[in-house]
């Protein structure tokens, strides 16, 4: 159940009841326990609408949510808020439903399920991946996780930079300088080095650079050669990618790169011409937004046919969204790109719209990465960072941390070298991806590898390992997590007991509210506040030697509390190990 909204159904009907008008109950979690669960605050905006005092109308609303069965009390709060407090058997009826629903721990699917490409990661061949495209890979492989499991068909899209001018270069670089063995052990490495060399000597050497431009056109005309010795830099790329991507546990369905849609260009500038929503502007072809109040005033056109001929990035995107449509038959698309690229995706979005395609088009942008210096994060040698060396530091700190959380506890480490290596590998690269996850996206943060790596505070290996203390819990009382239930309907008494189960209730909103904003924070939050709670509940609340329903009760709150650590991270692409 989605406690949120069935609490704003319950207060309309309330506020139909009590005063015969229907107004939007703004219901939103309390920011103070102290003065209850849930406020209300739509009473207000409507007693302006009537010109009646707000506190009036507030009385006769909470009278009526008091009697509700899911509220033990309901007051008058400030200018006219009701503050709602949740009545604890209602909320230990509900959570012993969560119990027994082991498939999806009460989070229902939406009710009306949507295609919904995501495109994300999309790297440029031949550049190392930067941190932008790490972001967009984890980032991107939890929205589509979040999406897929609110019910909505997800299409995993890579849309690599695989084309454009940096392939001449790439191929008079590769006779000159390339190593083919190299290539096919790191194919991002091999490229990226060939690139900066045939770059530099291009600058110096006009007939090095001429015959790369030669290259490039042959390439664009489709010459035999050419074609076959791009078609290896991709794919020795995509091989180099798929381990990188292996490792993170993140899959596509599809790698349909730019060059999937060449074939389609000359078409799309055609229809922007024919429509009308394209013209000619010192020979090249854009769209201009005059009209548009926001895009208008940005005096940047959207090119779609440079002078020369060449169609760009923005040619591309539009011919995609139309694929999208017609081949996969999607209701949305979802980019999850750098924020620099805002406005690019601002002018497509437009651009589609003028075309009378409908599709529900979101960008999911995101800030930089930034180094201890707070400028963009980059390698010590300035260049950008190579993801596996990325993810080879994140698992050896990780491991360093385990070994040193072991020796804290005065345990001998008992784990053998491959367990260990397991276990670094899920918390090294859970924490890396727990740690961009958990920003609001859209701001900027520092890279900081002892935050990261924490086993306290907003982290991924806190949530982890609080979760495989739970399931030490169930190992020491002798008892199958998975077989447990109960029969009649929980009694909280405790308070703790009680705030952890209110906690519990509200995963679902957050999984949905994480899932329809595109900001898997929610689901941190979500995860973390449950930690937290959780252990305050585990320090007052006895379980092991508790007797009875008592033990019932608290083995029920650690099993839901374990069950959605793991479900959460998971959806975030973590994994949740039952021991640590
Ligand atoms: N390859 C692009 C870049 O690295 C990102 C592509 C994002 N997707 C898209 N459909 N434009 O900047």
């Amino acid at each position: 159940m989605r406690i949120a909204q069935h609490l704003s159904e319950v207060a309309e009907q309330a506020i139909e009841a009590a005063l015969g008008e229907t107004a939007p109950a703004a219901l939103r979690p309390a920011k103070d326990p102290r003065h209850g669960d849930y406020q209300l605050s739509g009473v207000m905006p409507l007693a302006k609408r009537l010109g009646r005092p707000p506190r009036e109308l507030a009385v006769p609303v909470a009278e009526h949510l008091g009697q509700h069965e899911a509220i033990a009390a309901a007051e008058v709060a400030g200018p006219g808020f009701v503050n709602l407090r949740l009545d604890p058997t209602w909320v230990g009826a509900a959570i012993t439903g969560m119990l027994s629903d082991r498939s999806r721990d009460g989070v229902p699917s939406v009710a009306r399920a949507k295609k919904v490409v995501v495109d994300f990661s999309s790297p440029n061949i031949a550049k190392q991946m930067h941190v932008g495209h790490l972001r967009s890979t984890i980032i991107g492989d939890a929205i589509s996780r979040l999406l897929s499991f609110v019910g909505h068909e997800v299409v995993r899209d890579n849309h690599l930079g695989d084309w454009g001018t940096q392939f001449g270069l790439l191929i008079v670089g590769m006779r000159a300088f390339g190593d083919t063995e190299a290539l096919e052990r790191d194919a991002i490495q091999e490229l990226d080095r060939v690139y900066k060399l045939a770059a530099a000597r291009a600058k110096q050497d006009e007939v090095f650079a001429e015959s790369a431009r030669a290259e490039l056109a042959k390439l664009q005309q489709g010459d035999q050669d050419n074609r076959g010795l791009w078609q290896q830099f991709v794919a020795a790329t995509r091989v180099t990618l798929e381990r990188a991507y292996e490792r993170m546990e993140v899959h596509f369905d599809t790698w349909l790169g730019e060059s999937a849609y060449q074939d389609r260009l000359a078409g799309v500038v055609q229809t922007l011409l024919e429509r009308g929503v394209a013209r000619e502007d010192q020979g090249a072809i854009c769209v201009f937004f005059e009209g548009d109040k926001d895009l208008g005033k940005h005096k940047t056109p959207f090119i779609v046919r440079k002078k020369d001929g060449a169609f760009l990035y923005s040619t591309t995107d539009i011919a995609t969204v139309q694929y999208r449509k017609e081949v996969f038959g999607a209701d949305a698309a979802v980019y999850v790109v750098d924020q620099r690229q805002a406005l690019h995706f601002k002018q497509l979005f437009a651009v589609v719209k003028l075309l009378g395609i409908e599709m529900e088009l979101a960008h999911v942008g995101f800030g930089t990465v930034l180094g201890a210096d707070g400028k963009p994060l980059k390698s010590r040698d300035g260049d950008n960072i190579k993801l596996s060396d990325l993810l080879d530091e994140a698992e050896q700190r990780a491991s360093e941390r385990i070994r040193q959380a072991a020796a804290e506890r005065g345990e001998e480490m008992n784990l053998t070298p491959e367990r260990l290596a397991e276990l670094a590998a899920v918390v090294g690269i859970g924490a890396v991806k727990y740690v961009d996850l958990s920003q609001n996206r859209t701001s900027d943060y520092k890279f900081d590898w002892d935050k990261m790596i924490s086993f306290k505070g907003n982290a991924g290996p806190y949530l982890q390992y609080a979760h495989a203390r739970v399931h030490a819990v169930f190992r020491k009382a002798g008892v199958d997590m998975d077989k447990l239930s109960t029969t009649s309907s929980m009694q909280l008494e405790h308070p703790e007991e009680v705030s952890l189960a209110k906690l519990l209730l509200r995963f679902a909103d957050a999984v949905h509210d994480a899932a329809t904003s595109y900001q898997p924070h929610l689901v941190c939050d979500h995860l973390y506040a449950l930690a937290r709670q959780f252990s305050v509940f585990y320090e007052q609340c006895p379980v092991l030697k508790a007797q009875g329903e008592t033990r019932a009760t608290r083995l029920a709150l650690c099993a839901l509390s374990a069950r959605q650590l793991a479900r959460g991270l998971r959806l975030l692409g973590i994994a949740a190990p039952t021991r640590m």
